[in-house]
């Protein structure tokens, strides 16, 4: 039976779960707060009913945040007409039979996901409030403050330009360069800007030093690193569709879209990409369509950055954007979004797809088959050359967040989803839960750091990958 441990939990107090439900969440709801607060000094939110409403608002998230420090018991989501109500009650009604339907005792993962979307009923049931997104304002101001990175990777694309033709030739330059843009990607992961490679590609060969180079200083930090048998995988594709099932807005969702460009643009192995985002504000920074749509018109927004650009990195990231919303309209790139559940969004080729509100729920991925919206959500995954999952909740997920014996094969972890479909697991680690680390890393690690904090600090990553038949 599937998965065959105990979930992570606040139970136990050395674990980053309980640090989360103690010391993270009262900060994050604080954040709401302070967020409702401030929308309110201006424009639609100030309107007399509307300010009103907020300190309704304000309110209920403020009990919301004493029940959790008194570990109360949590209630079943109200029909607000939104999705997952029925899968998260009739998970709470099994943790109730349990005696684990309190903040303190629920599964870490389920309670997480409980908040977020419990958080969205306060908003929904509001008359004003209805479409607020309470960390929009914080994921705009951190990705104003990443202009260096995000004009350092434009840059880099702009020197791809000429190198076309040798790539196509050079099968060892594209792999170098594959490689770079995996953990470029994964590292976007991190939002620690610190940690990005400085790619350069004046010479191919020169890379592959300076590649080489990199990846071994970096290379210490990923605990477990299959982008060998990755690109095994990805040098056989031609003109496949590549998913992203997406993690943070801003740097990281830039990352992201880089990675997918490079693909299409310049090499010869996929030739559309569908970004599978979440359908309400989760997690703090994960990215909603509307975020996806921004981010495309933000990069050429005139002083959009804390840091200006010079007029040659203005230029090329211009160049960037181009070419994106090129693709976008032409459907190349797509985002996988609900049919009437994002006003707004007029980007190209739409594809209502069933199953995109699975993204959001609280179901882990190994029994995605057991429900009608996992099935759906997996359906649209079938036929991928290749669908990464990127970030810490998505790794959760993946393994259901229980407590695995460390050197658990990944394969064994994700249940249902191995061997599916082509599976990339890019995650910097900020949780307890690991597998798939060879016999003996993991007690070392926990010898050089006590306190566990490998598995949550950020600064080690996992690169996975699960080729399609191996189960
Ligand atoms: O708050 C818990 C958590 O899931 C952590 O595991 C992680 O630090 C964060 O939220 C989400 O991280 P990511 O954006 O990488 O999924
Ligand atoms: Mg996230």
């Amino acid at each position: 039976e599937y998965p065959h441990y105990p979930p992570y939990s606040p139970r136990d107090r050395r674990s980053f779960a309980f640090d989360t439900v103690s010391r993270r969440w009262p900060i994050i709801l604080t954040q709401v707060i302070d967020a409702i607060y401030r929308a309110s000094d201006a424009g639609q939110y100030a309107q007399p009913e509307a300010e009103q409403e907020g300190i309704e608002l304000i309110k209920r998230i403020g009990q919301l945040k004493y029940g959790i420090s008194r570990n109360v018991v949590m209630e079943p989501i109200q029909d607000d007409g939104g999705s997952n109500i029925e899968l998260f009650n009739s998970m709470l009604s099994y943790l109730e039979m349990q005696h684990e339907n309190t903040w303190f005792t629920a599964p870490w993962l389920y309670a997480e996901c409980y908040l977020y979307r419990f958080l969205r009923t306060i908003f929904a049931f509001s008359t004003n409030w209805k479409g607020f997104d309470p960390f929009r304002e914080q994921k705009e101001r951190t990705f104003q403050g990443s202009g260096k990175g995000v004009f350092d990777l434009a840059g880099m694309m702009h020197k791809l330009e000429p190198e076309r033709d040798e790539l196509a030739k050079n099968e060892k330059a594209l792999e170098v360069l594959f490689i770079d843009m995996v953990q470029m990607c994964l590292w976007g992961n991190a939002v620690d800007l610190s940690l990005l490679t400085s790619l350069d590609l004046e010479h191919l060969a020169e890379l592959q030093d300076v590649g080489a180079a990199a990846q071994t200083a970096r290379s210490a930090l990923i605990l477990r690193n299959d982008t060998e048998r990755l690109w095994n995988h990805v040098r056989q594709l031609k003109n496949a569709r590549l998913d992203i099932v997406l993690d943070n807005s801003g740097f990281e969702l830039f990352t992201d879209l880089v990675l997918a460009d490079f693909l299409v643009t310049y090499t010869p192995f996929f030739s559309e990409v569908v970004f599978h985002p979440k359908t309400l504000p989760w997690f703090v920074s994960d990215v909603l369509p509307a975020d996806f749509s921004s981010l495309l018109s933000s990069l050429t927004t005139p002083n959009y950055f804390t840091e200006a650009p010079t007029p040659l990195q203005a230029q090329h990231l211009s160049a960037l954007a181009t070419r994106w919303r090129s693709y976008v309209a032409s459907g190349v790139f797509r985002l996988s979004v609900p049919p009437g559940k994002a006003e707004g969004e007029r980007m190209g080729e739409v594809v209502p797809e069933a199953g995109v509100d699975w993204w959001s729920g609280p179901g882990v991925y190994g029994l995605m088959s057991e429900s009608e919206d996992g099935r759906a959500a997996l359906d649209a995954l079938d036929g991928s050359g290749l669908a990464i999952f990127k970030g810490d909740l998505n790794f959760r997920k993946l393994t259901a967040d229980v407590a695995w014996p460390p050197t658990t094969p990944f394969p064994t972890a994700i249940g249902c989803l191995a061997g599916r479909f082509p599976l990339l697991a890019l995650r910097t680690n900020k949780a307890d839960v690991i597998v798939g680390l060879p016999p003996g890393l993991a007690e070392e690690l926990d010898q050089r750091e006590p306190k566990r904090d490998w598995r949550f600090s950020g600064k080690y990553a996992v690169v996975m990958f699960c080729p399609e038949g191996e189960t």
